[in-house]
Order: C-alpha cells, then sequence, then structure tokens
C-alpha cells in the first residue's frame, strides 16, 4: 500500500471531520471572535472538550465528533452487538487492552463506561488510517465470522466494536479510547474524565 493511499484515507477523515462537527455544532459557537487573532486563545479552543447530546445517536449508529484535531467516534451499540463483543476474546491480540492506551475506568470487553456507548479515536494503531465502520454480520467481503467492527482499508486491520484488534493484523494495538465522561444521563463530554471539575 502506498503512502498516497495512507494520504488518501487521512484526506477522506478530514473532510468527514469538518462536515460531522459543523452538524454536531458544538466546536466554535461558544468562541469569541478574538481566537481567529489571538493564536493562544486558538490553540486552547482547538484542544477544548467537545459536549454533546448521546440521546440523538440511535441504536447501531456511529457519530464522529473532532477533539484535538483527530476524529473521535461514537457508537451506540445494540444489545446484539455487545453479546457478540463478548464471544470475541480468542481471536484478539489484546482482549483486556493490558497496553497502556485508555483510561483506567475503562475495563473488560467493552472498554467503555456505560456498555452501549463506545468512544473510540478514530485513527488506526498501524499507520493513521481512518478505519470503516462496518457494524453488519458476514458481509460477502469480510468473511462469514465477521460480527460488526472496524475495518481499516489501508492494510486491512480489523477491530471489534470495543476498537480490539483481531490477532494477525498489521496494527499492533487496540484503538485507544480517549478521555470522557457522562455530565448527565444524556450529555457526553470528550477530553474530560469523570473525576474532572
Ligand atoms: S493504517 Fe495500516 S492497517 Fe490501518
Amino acid at each position: 500500500m502506498s503512502n498516497g493511499d495512507v494520504n488518501q484515507g487521512r484526506r477522506r477523515f478530514l473532510i468527514g471531520a469538518t462536515s460531522v462537527v459543523g452538524g454536531v455544532g458544538v466546536v466554535g459557537a461558544a468562541v469569541p471572535f478574538v481566537a481567529s487573532w489571538n493564536p493562544s486563545a486558538k490553540a486552547e479552543a482547538a484542544g477544548a472538550p467537545v459536549t454533546f447530546n448521546v440521546d440523538k445517536i440511535e441504536p447501531g449508529q456511529q457519530i464522529t465528533v473532532e477533539w484535538r484535531g483527530k476524529p473521535v467516534w461514537i457508537i451506540r451499540r445494540t444489545e446484539e452487538m455487545l453479546e457478540n463483543i463478548e464471544q470475541l476474546s480468542s481471536r484478539l491480540k489484546d482482549p483486556e487492552s493490558e497496553d497502556p492506551q485508555q483510561p483506567a475506568y475503562i475495563t473488560g470487553a467493552q472498554r467503555s463506561i456505560k456498555p452501549e456507548f463506545i468512544v473510540l479515536v478514530g485513527i488506526c494503531t498501524h499507520l493513521g488510517c481512518v478505519p470503516s465502520y462496518r457494524p453488519e454480520v458476514a458481509p460477502a467481503d469480510l468473511g462469514d465470522d465477521w460480527l460488526g467492527g472496524l475495518f481499516c482499508p489501508c492494510h486491512g486491520s480489523k477491530f471489534d466494536l470495543s476498537g480490539r484488534v483481531f490477532s494477525g493484523q498489521p496494527a499492533p494495538l487496540n484503538l485507544e479510547v480517549p478521555p470522557y465522561r457522562f455530565d448527565n444521563d444524556t450529555t457526553m463530554t470528550v477530553g474530560l474524565d469523570p473525576e474532572a471539575a
């Protein structure tokens, strides 16, 4: 796979992230115009936590928000998806996510605060392409044993719906879980730990 292909994957993310952030409408809305001429304020805005309403995410749907210039995915998993995740441990490289690439409060197969919502940085841990969301079971191109997950088009790495990489894939690590918290039942903030003020 050439660098051109990798760059194309990144370009696709940039286009996608721009449009989705516009749709979520959380970045920039509260930033005063001074951010356009004050570099430090601008930098702060770029790394600011992102708050949004998870109630609007349909079961099985994936949305993308931008945080610190990265695509962050929130997938609302169905009961069936959660059951499928539990069957996969023996086929995964690091089923318990023992590499320290996730917050300490995220453990087990579900890798989430609330099982329903998985939050992942949407960048492949191999060479940085953006994987595709492939929630369907046993599609022709991914095989009969595919139970839904994320597929990286650059070099074929496969991840489950907790972002855990399958064995034998080029990606060395599970997808990163960013810091996040629930502010209440329906509001999530990406970029802040649960104990943050
Ligand atoms: S960037 Fe190589 S498999 Fe994803």
